[in-house]
């Protein structure tokens, strides 16, 4: 049995979907502290099977229970807090939850003879002065205490491989999720004003939002505005199967770019997004956004090799289903 934390935000509850559909057997804990519960509902409608879920934190010494209940093989690590601005501010509560949640898990894992372990890395991990692509050896660090939280996460991870050689690690690095399931019955529903870019645009596309802002019209690419591996949710939670796969099979830890390998512009996004949705989206070019770098796509010659596998779907898939996802639920899971 797989057990998924964070299960119920926007990439776990994708990820759990494709698990189910796979004949897995799953079960997902999150504290919704930025999900929502009607997921759970949604995806029982999508897949036909009633999940078993446990609200509770990572952090939490109640997880015991769920290692106690469940014969699980397997952990896929989402639950984290995410926002780069908000670990600016509050470095203490990100470090405190990415990193102690981690440690609480890591314990269980060894107490209860866990020796699989996916990890959601993420692309914020690789210093910033690297030249793009990104590639799984280069030099690491970040801008923020939630990128540091990663660094540190595989840190840890990679200490804990050392001391507890049974457990094997998919260090997994994501570059830009976005997009939904294609019955447009879950996707990303963010609290508040969106801070990425795809919900962003989806939001205005929809009537919800005035404009889309573009942080910096004279950064040094194509068309002078940022360049990012936007890669399908579904292409992503296909990822972490393969990659399952591979811990159980090769019995060997792995780090990998989960990422597109191709760059595109938020000019070039936008107007993807234009065509699948058939809106027209108003735009403002303002000031560059602190933090943002001009460049951001993975080299994924290493992840098609070691897991011989590439993701399938195009910018112009995910806008379609992004545009699904969001005109089927103006207001997310609320609608
Ligand atoms: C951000 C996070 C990153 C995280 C990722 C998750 C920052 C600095 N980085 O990455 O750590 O892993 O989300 O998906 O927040 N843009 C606009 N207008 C908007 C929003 C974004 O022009 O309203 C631009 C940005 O300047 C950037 C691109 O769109 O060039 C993508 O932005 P975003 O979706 O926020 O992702 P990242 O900045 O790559």
């Amino acid at each position: 049995m797989i057990l998924l934390t964070g299960a119920t935000g926007y990439i776990g509850s994708h990820t759990w979907v494709e698990l189910l559909a796979r004949g897995y057997k799953v079960v997902g804990v999150d504290n919704f502290s930025n999900s929502n519960p009607l997921v759970l509902k949604r995806i029982k409608s999508l897949t036909q099977m009633e999940p078993i879920f446990h609200e509770l934190d990572v952090g939490n010494p109640n997880l015991l229970d769920v290692f106690e209940k469940y014969p699980i093989t397997a952990v896929i690590h989402f639950a984290a807090l995410k926002a780069v601005g908000e670990s600016v501010q509050k470095p203490v509560e990100y470090y405190q939850n990415n990193l102690l949640g981690l440690l609480n898990l890591l314990k269980l894992c060894r107490s209860h003879g866990v020796h699989q372990f996916v990890f959601s890395s993420s692309a914020t991990v690789y210093h910033p002065e690297n030249p793009v692509p990104y590639q799984e050896n280069m030099r690491l660090g970040s801008g923020s205490p939630y990128g540091w939280s990663k660094v540190m996460s595989e840190q840890i991870l990679r200490d804990f491989e050392m001391a507890y050689p049974a457990l094997k690690v998919a260090y997994l690095r994501y570059f830009n999720p976005v997009g939904a399931h294609e019955s447009g019955m879950i996707g990303e529903d963010p609290r508040g004003i969106p801070n990425n870019l795809m919900p962003y645009i989806s939001q205005v596309a929809v009537g919800k939002r005035d404009y889309l802002s573009v942080y910096g019209g004279d950064w040094p690419t194509i068309d002078g505005t940022g360049v990012r591996d936007y890669i399908h949710v579904m292409d992503l939670a296909e990822g972490h199967v393969v990659a399952l796969q591979y811990l159980a099979e090769k019995q060997q830890s792995i780090t990998v770019n989960l990422g597109v390998g191709q760059g595109t512009s938020v000019l070039q996004l936008l107007s993807a997004f234009e065509i699948a949705s058939g809106r027209k989206i108003p735009y403002r070019v303002v000031d560059r956004r602190a933090g943002d770098i001009a460049e951001c796509y993975a080299d994924v010659t290493l992840t098609h090799q070691l897991l011989n596998w590439k993701t399938k779907r195009s910018i112009d898939q995910m806008c379609l289903d992004a545009w699904r996802w969001q005109s089927k639920n103006p207001n997310g899971y609320e609608s």
